[in-house]
């Protein structure tokens, strides 16, 4: 008699790259029974069976029905809807992904930090204008770059930007050396950190800790022209508080890729801002041949009975 095969869900939101990753699995673990939802109601007679998910979020509703489920492993970084769904998970590990982010999140804190830098909006406006306006452009080089959050994708962040000669000091919880970063302040610090930061860096996970990190009191705290960059949660920053800021000069500018809430919506006051550069929660883009490895790593270890790769707690909410 063959034996039932274990099933595992591969449901990201997207067809094309569930079945990219689909026929990898299969491939690599031909013991395994793979499986995908192209709709809701197929992903509802699919759940009460599998024994892993891989994907990015559930609804908690859905999530309930997965009754035989042990392991849930996020494509992404970000949990908040399974720490929302924790109750529901009793008895089922969580696992996220790390490693793969850190490269283009970095690669985007560069390119708008030097977009600010280099005046670029200004350079678009007067080429538009055909007028030469000579101007000394600020340098990365000796420029004081702060990291808030220390995991795997800030201390990416921080290497990047040492690279290219800038001080990177971080913020953090507690005290202690990450690598790339000449000073680490605790959260006790803050104060010192913000008034040193030219360029301010947000790698925060959405905890209820981080919510509102970036609120009136600290953005006043600023050093005077620094400009912000936000690839964690949108819920790190008041964007109310974010508005008053640039009206008042505490702060040169932005480069946002997440909001308190996403898509952002049409009426807010952000879009209007020249100093303001908007992206759409792309800068931690999640291509297959970024994240199948470590999902074949997590996936083999997993059916050895081995200790898995970037366990979540749920409770701390990364
Ligand atoms: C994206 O924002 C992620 O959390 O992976």
């Amino acid at each position: 008699m063959e034996a039932v095969k274990r099933s595992v869900l591969i449901h990201t939101g997207r067809a094309k790259q569930d079945a990219l990753l689909r026929e990898a699995i299969e491939r690599a673990f031909p013991q395994v029974r793979v499986v995908t939802a192209a709709s809701e109601t197929a992903l509802r007679e699919l759940l009460p069976e599998v024994e892993i998910i891989l994907g990015w979020s559930m609804p908690s509703e859905l999530l309930a029905q997965a009754s035989r489920l042990r392991w849930y492993q996020v494509i992404g970084a970000g949990v908040e809807p399974l720490v929302a769904a924790r109750d529901r998970l009793h008895g089922v590990m969580v696992t996220n992904l790390r490693g793969p982010f850190g490269g283009p999140m970095a690669e985007y804190a560069l390119t708008y930090a030097l977009a600010h830098l280099q005046r670029l909006r200004a350079v678009e406006a007067a080429q538009r204008r055909r007028v030469w306006e000579p101007f000394i452009p600020a340098r990365l080089d000796g420029s004081t770059v702060g990291i808030a959050g220390l995991g795997a994708v800030g201390v990416e962040i921080a290497q990047r930007f040492a690279a290219l000669r800038a001080h990177v000091i971080g913020v953090r919880r507690s005290a202690g050396a990450a690598a790339h970063v000449e000073r680490v302040y605790p959260l006790a610090e803050i104060d010192a950190f913000l008034a040193r930061c030219d360029v301010l860096v947000l790698a925060l996970p959405a905890t209820e800790e981080t919510r509102g990190f970036l609120s009136s009191d600290r953005l006043a705290m600023l050093k005077a022209g620094c400009f912000l960059i936000n690839v964690g949660r949108g819920s790190a920053v008041a964007e109310r508080d974010l508005l008053t800021a640039l009206d008042r000069g505490w702060i040169a500018g932005a480069a946002l890729d997440v909001f308190e809430e996403e898509p952002l919506s049409a009426d807010s006051a952000l879009w209007s801002r020249e100093e303001v550069f908007i992206t759409p929660h792309i800068s931690g883009i999640n291509r297959p041949e970024d994240v199948l490895p470590p999902l074949l790593d997590n996936l083999r270890l997993y059916l050895a009975g081995e200790p898995l790769q970037n366990v979540v707690d749920l409770v701390r909410g990364y």
